[in-house]
């Protein structure tokens, strides 16, 4: 646990500065052909640039959304905050540390929660949740009264804390992700679709985890969701990304007064987004 007397006093939890990401893409869709990695002689594919010359500034205690369509860019972003992604250029700081020069200040900073979080799924949840107490310090015995709290809280039965990880259903096993992430206390979350496929009960006490680690812990939350009833409710202010670039960054209200009125009814997150994404798509497609 990064002790909260140790964040830095720097006005930014979160500063991504001109960054780019670009992955090669292989150049034939034969998979045979991939896997013996010949290219078969076909052209070579355009690389994608999942995330392009992005700049955004995140405040302590915020919370963050992401939003924007498959593919636009969001679970890089993450992964470069992370510091699982290294990025082509650009540079991003966490409370005034750079991710790439000094990479295991920033990793003790963060916890990441994604669909696809590493685990011991030969293991119990309750194992794998000590094992990541004990890497962040936590007190063991106050580790484990701690995780049966937030486990049973996001409705994970008491007999099922003791199965191996790999029994358990997806949206059991994401839960015992985000348990992971809150028993850690980190000073920034990054929490990619944490609710995707939660049942509408977990989702709200997951909601409720997320306000809780920012009023208990001034914690600062970066999320992304494509739930956006979720977004307007949880969040300070919202960046939509749309082909790896920000094509808007506003509070909730302030983002629905970009969109004109329809009928005399308010707009809604979703209009916005309607609105502002998917054009360069339907656009190359005419
Ligand atoms: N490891 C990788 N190798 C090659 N291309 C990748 C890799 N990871 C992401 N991409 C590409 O980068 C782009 C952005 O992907 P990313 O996963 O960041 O999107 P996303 O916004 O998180 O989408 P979703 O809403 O579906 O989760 C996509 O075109 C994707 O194909
Ligand atoms: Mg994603």
């Amino acid at each position: 646990m990064y002790p909260a007397s140790r964040v830095p006093h720097v006005e930014h939890a979160l500063c991504v500065e001109n960054a780019t990401k670009m992955f090669r893409q292989h150049g034939t869709r034969n998979w045979l052909v991939r896997l013996r990695g010949a290219t078969n002689g076909s052209k070579k594919r355009a690389p994608v640039v999942a995330v392009n010359n992005l700049s955004m500034h995140v405040q302590r205690g915020e919370i963050f959304g992401v939003l924007g369509p498959n593919g636009s860019g969001k679970s890089t972003l993450v992964r470069l905050i992370a510091t699982l992604l290294i990025p082509d250029s650009g540079t991003i700081t966490v409370f005034g540390h750079d991710v790439q020069r000094e990479e295991m200040v920033v990793k003790r900073m963060i916890n990441r929660v994604s669909v696809d979080a590493a685990f011991f799924k030969k293991l119990s949840p309750m194992e794998n949740l000590l094992y990541a107490a004990r890497l962040y310090g936590v007190n063991a015995r106050q580790a484990r009264q701690q995780a049966l709290t937030i486990l049973a809280r996001l409705g994970i039965k008491e007999r099922d804390v003791y199965m191996p990880l790999e029994d358990m259903s997806r949206g059991m096993q994401q839960k015992v992700a985000i348990a992971r992430a809150f028993l850690s206390s980190p000073i920034l979350l990054l929490l990619d679709e944490p609710t995707t496929g939660l049942d509408p009960r977990s989702k709200r006490e997951v909601q409720a985890f997320v306000r809780e680690l920012r009023e208990k812990h001034e914690a600062t939350i970066l999320l992304t969701t494509h739930d956006m009833n979720e977004a307007e409710a949880l969040c300070d202010r919202i960046a939509i990304l749309d082909e790896g670039r920000i094509v808007a960054l506003d509070t909730p209200a302030g983002l629905k007064r970009l969109v004109p009125q329809a009928d005399g009814h308010e707009p809604t997150l979703e209009d916005v987004f309607m609105a502002l994404t998917g054009k360069a798509l339907v656009e190359d497609e005419e």
